[in-house]
């Protein structure tokens, strides 16, 4: 029996990998850096799955392109706003991601860059390598308190979650804004408040939630002028949620304290980016779900996703199942 045809826009680590190879025909774009837009454009016409990334549009181009033959789309990520989902259901096609198997990852980064930011150990290994440490002092590297702190969690989902109960081990008050949550998370005190509130009494304010049209640029000159001026940002969602130039101006007059991303407009973020001339800016490279386990693992529910859509049954992680009730 012929094993279908499937392009992959780059390798997923071995353990997917496996699982792809020994039931399909890949195809695997090689390059350390994603295709192009066209590679993906010729390529979808001839297949009958999709492996992506985060880094490939499949957009309704992509979506419009592909032939009669595609059956599946599966993302290696939780985060899908790289691909035109509503095109994609309009198509039939299923749409798999990554969820839960991340959590625990990106939720251990964005508690490490709170510390960092809040604790300036950016800075302070910056301040030893440079030779500009000249003695201890009483008022030297003063960073925030985590003990009774404020923690505004915007995008109470699981990794907002896993945030709050590595924050109440520090002691720390959280706030979120969804409604209709009785119990936040087991053990753990956390009250839900409106936007305004959140912002206002936050020391330290975390994104979780995803990029869509009500989240893009939600964090803007209008928010940072209402967070306190020693308020710390932290983003490990998606960079467009944040207007990046306010931010600068946010940080550089001092409007608040500091800020930690993981993840940017465009990604890489450009090194005359006027950001990383900030030293109470931390930028790192969108690898809050980079631990060993946490890739094995989406690489395989990638794997498993693009299997069950070959084979024409549900994908176990299916981001637009209204594409089952149309068939
Ligand atoms: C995702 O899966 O969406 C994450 O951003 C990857 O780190």
């Amino acid at each position: 029996m012929t094993k279908p045809k499937v392009f992959l826009t780059r390798p997923i680590l071995e353990s997917g990998m496996r699982i792809v190879l020994e039931n399909c025909q890949a195809d695997v774009w090689p390059g350390e850096l994603p295709p192009s837009h066209e590679f993906i454009l010729e390529h979808v016409k001839v297949v009958d799955g999709l492996l992506c990334q985060l880094t490939d549009p499949i957009d309704k181009e992509v979506i419009n392109a592909a032939g009669q033959g595609l059956k599946v789309i599966s993302n290696c990520a939780v985060g899908v706003d790289n691909i035109d989902v509503a095109a994609a259901t309009g198509r039939g096609f299923p749409v798999g991601n990554t969820p839960g198997v991340l959590t625990d990852a990106t939720a251990d980064l964005a508690f490490a860059l709170l510390l960092a930011a809040g604790r300036r150990v950016v800075e302070g290994d910056r301040v030893v390598k440079q030779g500009k440490w000249k003695t201890w002092g009483l008022g030297f590297m003063l960073g925030a308190d985590l003990r009774g702190a404020t923690l505004g969690i915007l995008g109470f989902g699981r990794i907002g979650r896993a945030v709050a109960r590595r924050a109440a081990g520090f002691g720390m008050e959280i706030i979120f804004t969804e409604p209709g949550i009785a119990e936040a998370e087991p053990g753990i005190s956390a009250a839900q408040v409106d936007f305004e509130t959140l912002l206002q009494r936050s020391d330290f304010l975390s994104l979780h939630c995803p990029l869509t049209a009500e989240t893009r640029g939600m964090i803007n000159v209008a928010v940072f002028k209402k967070l306190k001026p020693t308020a710390v940002l932290i983003n490990t969602a998606r960079g467009p949620i944040v207007d990046q130039g306010a931010l600068y101006e946010a940080l550089r007059s001092k409007t608040i304290f500091a800020a930690a991303l993981d993840v940017t407009v465009p990604e890489p973020l450009p090194v005359d980016s006027p950001l990383l001339t900030l030293e109470n800016c931390i930028v790192v490279p969108h690898m809050a779900s980079a631990s060993r386990q946490t890739r094995q693992k989406m690489s395989e529910m990638a794997a498993e996703n693009l299997l069950a859509g070959l084979r024409g049954e549900k994908l176990p992680n299916c981001v637009n199942p209204a594409v089952y009730g149309a068939r």
